[in-house]
C-alpha cells in the first residue's frame, strides 16, 4: 500500500510501547513485526522525526539511483516519490517490503527500537536527517492544516503544548534525536542536518553518494543536486506531492513544500515561548555534543 491509500479514520494518535501511531494509517500489529525483518546489505533507511528533510532525500535516493536523470524517475510513480521510497510504518508497506527487489529505500519516522534489529549486525544503512526542532514544531504546525490524517491544532500556542509534550505523531523530538543519536556507532549511520544540505547541497549529496557507495560523474553529481533544490523540487508534482490524493492532503490549506529555510521560528514563537523552549532545550540535550544552526543569516 502506498500513501495514497492511507483510510483517514480520525484522527487519533494510538499509544504504543512509549510511541504514537496514527489510527488508520499505522497498525500496531503490523509496525511490531518491522523488529524482525530480514536486512539486506542493501537496504537503504532514511529516518527522521516529522518535518525534517523526509520528501528531500526521498527525492535525493531516487535521483542518486537514476544518476541525475530526473525524467526517469518521474515515469515511475504516478502520485509521489512515496510510491518509490514509502513509509515502513505505514499499513501494508512491510509486507511489500519483503518481497521487493534490491535496492529498497525506505524512510520512517520510527523510534531506533521498532526498526529491524538486523541493523545493529550493520546490515543496512541508515541515513538520520536531523533538523533545528525549533523550524521543525512550526513546520510540523501548517503540516497538521495540510494532512487530514492529523488533528488541526486549534492555533499555534495549542500545537506548540502538543509538541513540547510530545504529544504528536513522532512523539517527543528530544527522545527521537537521541535514541538514534545514542545508536550512531552500532550502526551504519550517516547523520547530517537539514541545514548542512540548505547550507551545501552539493557536499550534503556527495557524502550522501558516498555513504551509499554510489559513484557518479560530476555531471551526474550536478543533476542530482540541481533536481533537489527546493524550489526545483518545488516544480515535480512526485517529488512536492501535489499530486496526492485531496482526501489525504487538503492542497487548498498549504504546500508540502512550504517555505524550505532556517530560521521560520522567529515569526512565530513568542519571547516567552522561546525562552521555555530553550530552557527544555538546554536540559534534554544537554548531554548530547550537537550544535544547530537557528538562522539561516549564520550560515550565509
Ligand atoms: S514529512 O511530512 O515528515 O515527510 O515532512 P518532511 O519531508 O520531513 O519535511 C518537510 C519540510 O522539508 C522541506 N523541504 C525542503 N527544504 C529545502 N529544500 C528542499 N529541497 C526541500 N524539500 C522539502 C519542506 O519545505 C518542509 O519544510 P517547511 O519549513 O515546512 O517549508
Amino acid at each position: 500500500m502506498d500513501v495514497n491509500e492511507v483510510k483517514i479514520h480520525d484522527h487519533d494518535l494510538v499509544p504504543y510501547k512509549g510511541f504514537k501511531l496514527i489510527n488508520g494509517t499505522h497498525d500496531p500489529d503490523d509496525v511490531d513485526q518491522i523488529y524482525n525483518l530480514e536486512t539486506r546489505d542493501s537496504d537503504v533507511f532514511v529516518v527522521t522525526y516529522p518535518k525534517s528533510g523526509t520528501i528531500w532525500m526521498q527525492q535525493i535516493l531516487l535521483l542518486l539511483e537514476a544518476k541525475g536523470d530526473q525524467t526517469a524517475i518521474s515515469k515511475l510513480s504516478k502520485y509521489s516519490n512515496a510510491e518509490l521510497v514509502p513509509w515502513i510504518e505505514v499499513y501494508g508497506n512491510r509486507r511489500t517490503f519483503i518481497t521487493a527487489p534490491s535496492p529498497r529505500m525506505r524512510v520512517s519516522h520510527l523510534l531506533f527500537q521498532f526498526m529491524p534489529s538486523a541493523l545493529s549486525q550493520k546490515k543496512g544503512k541508515v541515513i538520520y536527517v536531523a533538523r533545528n526542532p525549533k523550524d521543525v514544531l512550526v513546520s510540523y504546525f501548517y503540516f497538521h492544516k495540510v494532512a487530514n490524517m492529523l488533528e488541526t491544532p486549534t492555533d499555534f500556542d495549542d500545537f506548540f503544548e502538543k509538541f513540547m509534550r510530545g504529544d504528536v505523531f513522532g512523539c517527543s523530538w528530544f527522545e527521537h534525536i537521541k535514541t538514534w543519536y545514542s545508536h550512531k556507532d552500532d550502526i551504519n549511520m550517516l547523520f547530517i542536518t537539514y541545514e548542512e544540505m540548505i547550507q551545501d547541497l552539493r557536499s550534503a549529496v556527495e557524502r550522501i553518494a558516498l555513504f551509499l557507495g554510489k559513484e557518479l560523474a560530476d555531471e551526474q553529481l550536478a543533476d542530482v543536486v540541481k533536481h533537489s533544490t527546493f524550489n526545483n523540487m518545488k516544480n515535480i508534482p512526485q517529488a512536492n506531492y501535489e499530486r496526492v490524493p485531496g482526501e489525504l492532503l487538503s492542497h487548498n490549506q498549504g504546500r508540502f513544500m512550504r517555505k524550505g529555510t532556517i530560521g521560520d521560528w522567529k515569526s512565530h514563537f513568542t519571547v516567552a515561548q522561546n525562552e521555555m523552549f530553550d530552557k527544555v532545550f538546554h536540559r534534554e540535550m544537554a548531554d548530547v555534543p550537537l550544535v544547530f544552526t537557528w538562522d539561516i543569516k549564520d550560515i550565509a
